[in-house]
Order: structure tokens, then sequence, then C-alpha cells
């Protein structure tokens, strides 16, 4: 399966803070954004990546991420030239996906959980169809809201209704079949000017190859589409950190758990950090590690 990282919009929700920087790179907490989702795709066990952004802000993340070997990743990059929606990632990434299931994540949704793991690795095993998440939230109409009939099968999902259905929104993690470029490709511009990610989700729907798990209670999906919800993702971050001494979306530490790298590799990552706690942190593991009989 491939990733794709959809680190785009013009982020004007978040101006002046993202007037000449992209969303995606502010920080959440001690880490830019981007590292959240990275860690997630990292997670469901996905080694190549396309990071498609705006041809402003896509120079940085090339220079943050690099070809990703120092991660044992293989991270793409691609220019989205407007924010014409997240459907059209798939039409960008047509060429990097292949003849590959791929998995969508939006480079501003932060997720963080107990079993999330475990859902990953499940998810990342999908042969068929499409499968989304449902999470429920208090404003539902700024999200894609799932709705339900009586017996709580999905019926439709609908682009941030004025009147939600549900409560349940759909987050931005998204896990298809090969099917997914071709049925970006028959979808038409909504009202606001995008190919929606509903529309997408709406065709698997029909053909009755959707997949909509829930996200329980006590897992956390965390918006930063406003100032305050960020500041309340990084409070969030700090919080869960400082209290048990382990970092969420460590990407160095992440490669160097999953194998991809060494442990000398990874305390080379940390040799420009070690003045911070970021670097320590890893420094840390490194110490820990080499005690371990
Ligand atoms: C997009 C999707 C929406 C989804 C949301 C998750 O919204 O269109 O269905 O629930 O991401 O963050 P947008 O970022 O375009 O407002």
């Amino acid at each position: 399966m491939k990733g794709i990282i959809l680190a785009g919009g013009s982020g004007t929700r978040l101006y002046p803070l993202t007037k000449v920087i992209s969303k995606q790179m502010i920080p959440v907490y001690d880490k830019p954004m981007i590292y959240y989702p990275l860690s997630v795709l990292m997670i469901a066990g996905i080694k190549e990546i396309l990071i498609i952004s705006t041809p402003h802000d896509l120079p940085h993340f090339q220079e943050l991420f690099g070809d990703g070997s120092h991660l044992g990743l293989s991270i793409d990059y691609a220019i989205q030239e407007k924010p014409e929606g997240l459907a059209q990632a798939f039409l960008i990434g047509k060429n990097f996906i292949g003849t590959d299931s791929v998995c969508l994540i939006l480079g501003d949704n932060i997720f963080f959980g107990p079993g999330f793991s475990k859902i990953l690795r499940e998810s990342t095993a999908l042969d068929e169809g499409g499968l989304i998440f449902g999470y429920l939230v208090k404003d539902p109409e700024r999200y894609g809201v799932v709705e339900f009939d009586a017996c709580r099968n999905v019926i439709g999902i609908e682009e941030k209704p004025t009147k939600p259905k549900s409560k349940y929104a759909v987050p931005g993690l998204y896990f298809y079949d090969n099917d997914v470029v071709a049925i970006a490709e028959q979808v038409t511009p909504s009202p606001r000017g995008e190919l929606e990610i509903t529309d997408v989700n709406n065709e698997y729907l029909r053909r009755s190859k959707l997949r909509v798990e829930p996200l329980g209670r006590g897992f956390c999906w965390l918006d930063t589409g406003t100032h305050e919800s960020l500041q309340q993702a990084s409070s969030y971050i700090q919080a869960v950190q400082e209290r048990q001494g382990l970092k969420v979306a460590c990407i160095e530490e992440i490669a160097y758990e999953l194998g991809y790298i060494t442990l000398d590799e990874l305390a080379n990552l940390a040799t420009d950090m070690l003045k911070n706690q970021y670097g320590q942190y890893i420094a840390d593991i490194v110490a820990e590690k080499k005690m371990a009989p």
C-alpha cells in the first residue's frame, strides 16, 4: 500500500500564522504538524509516501524530509496548483499509486489513541473497497458526516451539511483499493469548486464497498482548524508526553522501532538537536538501548 499526505490548502483560517508558512509546517507543541500524519503512515507500515502541497510550500517539505531515506522511507513530492479538493490527490498521485492500494491522510489531522497501531495495520491489509472512519464530534457540520438508517447501516455521507443527520464526522484518514483513481477521475467539482472526497466515498458506498469503522470514546482525533483548537492540540500533546515521558509522533524513534534504521543512525539524527528536549529524548533512547543487555 502507498501513502499520500495532502498538505495543501491556503490556510486562511489560521492567518496571520499561515500567511507565509504552510499550515502543516506550524508547530503542534514540539514538532511540525506534518510529523503527526507522517507518523501515522509509518505506524501503518507504509514506506512509499507522496507529499502533495502547493508550489510555494512544497520546497519546504522537501527540505524537511528529503528523500526520506534517513527514516528508512521513500518520500516523493508533487504539486497541487490550487486547493481543488482532496480527491484530486488521486489524480495528482496516479503514477505514484500505480496498481497499488492507497492510504490518504490529511496533513493537518492528528490521531492518537489506544489500539491505533492495530487499527492501522488491519486497515493496510485492505485489498478491496474503501475503509474510512467515523468519529463522534460536537460540531459535525464542519466535516463530512455519516448518515445511518434505523439499523445503523451507513446510507450516505454528506459534506458539511447545514443539518447533519448524525454527529459522526469522517476524519481525514482514508484507505482505498486501486479503483479510487478511476473513481476520482469521474468526480466533478462541488459547489465550492472542489473534488470532494465525500463523493468518492459515496461512490464506494453505492457499489456496497465502503466500510465505516467507528473510532471509539477515548480515541483522539484532534482538530487544528482554528487558533483555539490548534492551541488545544499543542496542550494535549504536551500533557500526554510529559505525563508518560513518551513522545507522540517522534518519527525518528518510530523509524528505529520499526527496524528501518540502526541505533547509530538514530543517534546521528539527534546530533543537531541535542540542546533541546526533542533531541535529548532521542539521545536518551539511544543511551538506554545501548545499556540494555
Ligand atoms: C475535509 C473533508 C471532510 C472531512 C475533513 C476532515 O474537509 O472534505 O469530509 O471530514 O476534511 O478533516 P476540509 O478540510 O476540506 O474542510
